[in-house]
Order: structure tokens, then sequence, then C-alpha cells
């Protein structure tokens, strides 16, 4: 028996520290709360994600009376990136939450459906996305979204 240890590499930074690419994406990911359709939560995710083209597209969750009928903002935006320009890749995603009592300090973590739709989109367009999760006190940046999926699952797999 072995042991294996995995190990996760994430850069926490002050929101001023942030190079402009990466501030900007993220206060678009702030703004886009105001967009969420969460009347059933009352949790308001923004999503901001940038295209190889430079271009900016916003997602917000989007809730349902029917529950599963639901999506989160990281999955609107990517999946109307994916929709309007199939040709382009996603660079970076940056992602924030408010509730009842605002903005959350600690940086928003995305769920494992979101992650794994990530995993698809470094896999599809066979290069790493930046994700930027914003917190009050601070914001993770993480190099690649498969640093967030230890012992993932993408299309290699399938081929055994
Ligand atoms: N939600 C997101 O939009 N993104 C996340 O990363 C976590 C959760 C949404 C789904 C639902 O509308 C609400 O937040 C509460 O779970």
């Amino acid at each position: 028996m072995k042991e294996i240890g995995l190990h996760i590499k994430i850069h926490f930074y002050e929101m001023e520290e942030l190079p402009k690419e990466e501030r900007e994406l993220v206060e678009r990911a702030i703004a886009a709360t105001d967009h969420a359709y969460a009347k059933y939560s009352n949790f308001r995710v923004g999503a901001a994600i940038r295209l190889s083209d430079g271009s900016v597209m916003i997602g917000a969750n989007q809730e349902n009376a029917a529950f599963p009928s639901g999506l989160c903002a990281e999955r609107t935006a990517i999946f109307a990136a994916q929709a309007q320009y199939p040709e382009k890749a996603i660079t970076m995603l940056a992602v924030a939450a408010r509730n009842e009592n605002g903005l959350l300090k600690e940086p928003v973590t995305p769920c494992g459906s979101c992650r794994q739709v990530m995993l698809e989109v470094e896999d599809r367009y066979q290069q790493p996305m930046k994700v930027l999760l914003y917190g009050t006190d601070g914001v993770y940046v993480i190099d690649s979204a498969k640093d967030m999926v230890p012992l993932s699952f993408i299309s290699e797999n399938l081929k055994g």
C-alpha cells in the first residue's frame, strides 16, 4: 500500500493586486449578480467569461419552481458562449455571489456539475481556463479548471 497525495495550487489575491484583465472580469461577474433570477434561494451568482478574442460574456443563475430546471451562473455563461461562438475558446471565468447579507466574504466555489462542464471546455479547446473566484476577503485564482477536480473524468478516460 502506498499513499498518493494530490496538490492543488491556488493563488490568493487582494482585489487591488489582480492584473487589470482579471480584475475587470471579476467586476463583470460582481455586476452580473444583478441579473440572477434567484427567487427561491436568494443566492445571486454572477459569472463572467473571457473568450479567446478578448470579448466578455456574462451569466447569472436562473431558478425555477421545479428545482432541477434551474441553472448555475457558470453554466449559463459557458453554454451561451459556446452556442453563439463555438469557434472561440474560453480563456477565463470569474464568479461572484451574494446573499441577503451582501457579497460573500469567502470566495464562492463552483458546484461539481459546473466544474465538470469547465473540464469539458478545457478538453474541447485544448487549453486551460483560468478560474477567478471572488470573495470580499480576496480572490482565488486557479490556473486551470482541472486543478479544481482531482481524479477527473474527461473524454480521454473513455478510451480506458
Ligand atoms: N449556484 C450557482 O449559480 N453557482 C454556483 O457556483 C453555486 C450555486 C446557484 C444555484 C442556485 O440557483 C443557487 O446558487 C443556490 O444553490
